[in-house]
């Protein structure tokens, strides 16, 4: 097929269990009328790059109108296009003609927190104490004699107090940014105003839905409010007061109802960050359906580490009925090309992590400890052909396609991310995997569109653009294209069945007796077994004599 030709959609109500869906993070994908920013023009005018690149759906990161506090997870309006991006007719213009070459499009929910600027908090803070408005929200009234303490000493997840006084004496909570007021979600309204959400985006043909912090709905605050150390040591076990309460799922099942309603069903994903006999619940056919399964952003280049987490990600999946998920990178994390070019991250005695991937490294502007950034490509493009083999979906995120590593080099006053500004620059956060993406080397802002991109592209990103790896038959982007199209002829059941490698660090596995999956994690090279009768289809490394080089991947089918 060429990347022009018109293709159906498709029927599979279970289209979404084997699904490579692309993340666009709006603001940094292409920007079609200059202003820095991308836009959705953008990205409808570059449909034929995402057929070409053979992905079954896209999942847009909010484009929704927000003041930009929080990248645009702080929501102003739920149901609108922010001016800055478009209008809801280009979203339409998108919608058809993604469909129109048989891509699915997944739109981001943030039910959790609203942006400040939304006229619901608006009329909550004009309304004032006890008033139906306020219910909304969290607002509560301070402790100490004239109420000027907060209710509690709860820290945001972005650094400093999780909540913010207003001019009135009251206190309302906000998990994330000051600019991200947390809804009530014992309020009818907000239930019903959700419901009336998932609705209209349905009925513009949206395929389905990623639940932002989709743990964190429900709440029990009965007063006294514990102490941060307090809800530090409950356990979370479905009744912690903040965390994966039992009784999101209620929310969640009505929300079923509703996504069912439509033919096909419209899917949903849920990014819950909980413990992982915990994510069936999320992945339930009568919850969300499916959920993120975080593991690998987590994990270092390691092959126990891998075959432990496919093997219990692989089980969760079967306990809910629902498919795993795969993902390396996204708009949150570290570029993977960047976390496999360090050393292993630090864990405690428990095998926990000590630090967020990668995080140390670029605390120290990117000099400690150093970067290899040849072995994190070789490793990377190796991971991503090891999870694209997998049974379930695999996420990519925009730029990973390019081999794509983190950019350190942003100055203060360019960064965007509240995690630097809360944490008093300590924390460097999130900026450095959201720069707009460079489409042509030798245009200025490497063809995102317009001279000034929102982020500053760094002067090596022109290495990486989409026209310099057109041309060369061994970049990334013509490997992933290789393997999404040789993976779409090999899909077909959901097993997976190891094979005995006699090495530690060699994984392999069989999906089917047409496709086998090897992975050398190691230095060493590894022969490949069988090798008269199967034949390298695929490879992140050249394989010569059936010799396949340390840090790479092979997909083997018959002869
Ligand atoms: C998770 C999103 O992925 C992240 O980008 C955002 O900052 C928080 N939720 C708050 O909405």
């Amino acid at each position: 097929m060429t990347p022009n030709e018109a293709k159906p959609l498709g029927t599979d109500p279970d289209w979404w269990r084997q699904a490579v869906v692309y993340q666009i993070y709006p603001r940094s994908f292409a920007d079609n009328n200059g202003d820095g920013l991308g836009d959705l023009n953008g990205i409808t005018s570059r449909v034929s790059y995402l057929v070409e690149l053979g992905v079954d759906a896209v999942w847009l990161s909010p484009f929704y109108p927000s003041e930009l506090a929080d990248g645009g997870y702080d929501v102003a309006n739920y149901r609108d296009v922010d001016p800055r991006l478009g209008t809801l007719e280009d979203f339409d213009r998108l919608v058809a003609a993604l469909h129109g070459r048989g891509i699915r499009i997944i739109v981001d929910i943030v039910p959790n927190h609203t942006s400040d600027q939304h006229e619901w908090f608006q009329a909550a803070l004009a309304a004032g104490p006890g008033s139906p408005e306020r219910d909304r929200y969290i607002f509560r009234d301070g402790a100490g004699p004239d109420g000027n303490q907060p209710p509690a000493d709860w820290v945001s997840d972005f650094g400093g107090p999780a909540w913010e006084q207003v001019p009135d004496g009251q206190w309302y909570m906000h998990h994330f940014a000051t600019e991200q007021p947390d809804l009530n979600w014992a309020n009818d309204e907000v239930r019903a105003d959700f419901i009336a959400t998932l609705r209209f985006w349905s009925d513009r043909g949206v395929d389905g839905f990623r639940i932002d912090v989709a743990h964190m709905l429900t709440k029990d605050l009965t007063q006294p409010l514990p102490t941060q150390a307090e809800l530090d040591a409950l356990p979370i076990d479905g009744h912690h007061p903040i965390f994966d309460r039992d009784d999101v799922h209620d929310i969640y099942a009505s929300w079923r109802k509703v996504l069912n309603s439509y033919d096909p069903p419209r899917t949903a994903v849920a990014e819950a960050w909980v413990d992982s006999s915990r994510i069936p619940r999320y992945a339930h056919p009568d919850s969300l359906g499916q959920a993120f399964n975080f593991d690998l952003l987590e994990a270092d280049f390691d092959a126990a580490q891998f075959r432990d987490i496919i093997r219990q990600n692989l089980d969760l999946a079967a306990q809910s009925g629902s498919s795993s998920t795969w993902v390396l990178s996204n708009h949150d994390v570290v570029r993977h090309a960047t976390r496999y070019g360090l050393p292993h991250s630090q864990r405690d005695d428990q095998g926990k992590l000590v630090d967020r991937p990668g995080w140390q490294w670029l605390r120290t502007g990117g000099s400690d400890p150093a970067v290899d950034l040849d072995r994190g490509l070789r490793r990377a493009r190796a991971a991503t052909m090891l999870i694209l083999a997998l049974p379930g979906s695999t996420y990519l995120y925009q730029g990973e396609e390019l081999g794509l590593p983190e950019v350190v080099e942003i100055r203060a006053d360019e960064r965007q991310d509240p995690h630097f500004f809360r944490t008093g620059g300590k924390d460097i956060g999130r900026d450095g995997c959201r720069v707009p993406l460079p489409w042509i080397a030798a245009a200025p802002g490497f063809g995102f569109g317009g001279a000034t991109p929102h982020l500053p592209q760094p002067a090596w990103f022109g290495n990486y653009a989409v026209d310099v790896q057109d041309s060369d038959e061994s970049s990334t982007l013509n490997l992933y294209r290789q393997i999404l199209h040789v993976r779409h002829s090999l899909v077909s059941g959901e097993n997976l069945d190891w094979i005995e490698t006699e090495r530690y660090d060699v994984l392999a596995f069989a999906r089917s007796a047409q496709w086998h999956v090897v992975t050398n994690f190691g230095d060493e090279p590894y022969r490949l077994p069988g090798s008269s009768a199967m034949r390298v289809v695929a490879s992140s490394a050249p394989v010569i004599d059936g010799i396949l080089p340390g840090e790479s991947t092979a997909w083997l089918v018959p002869m």
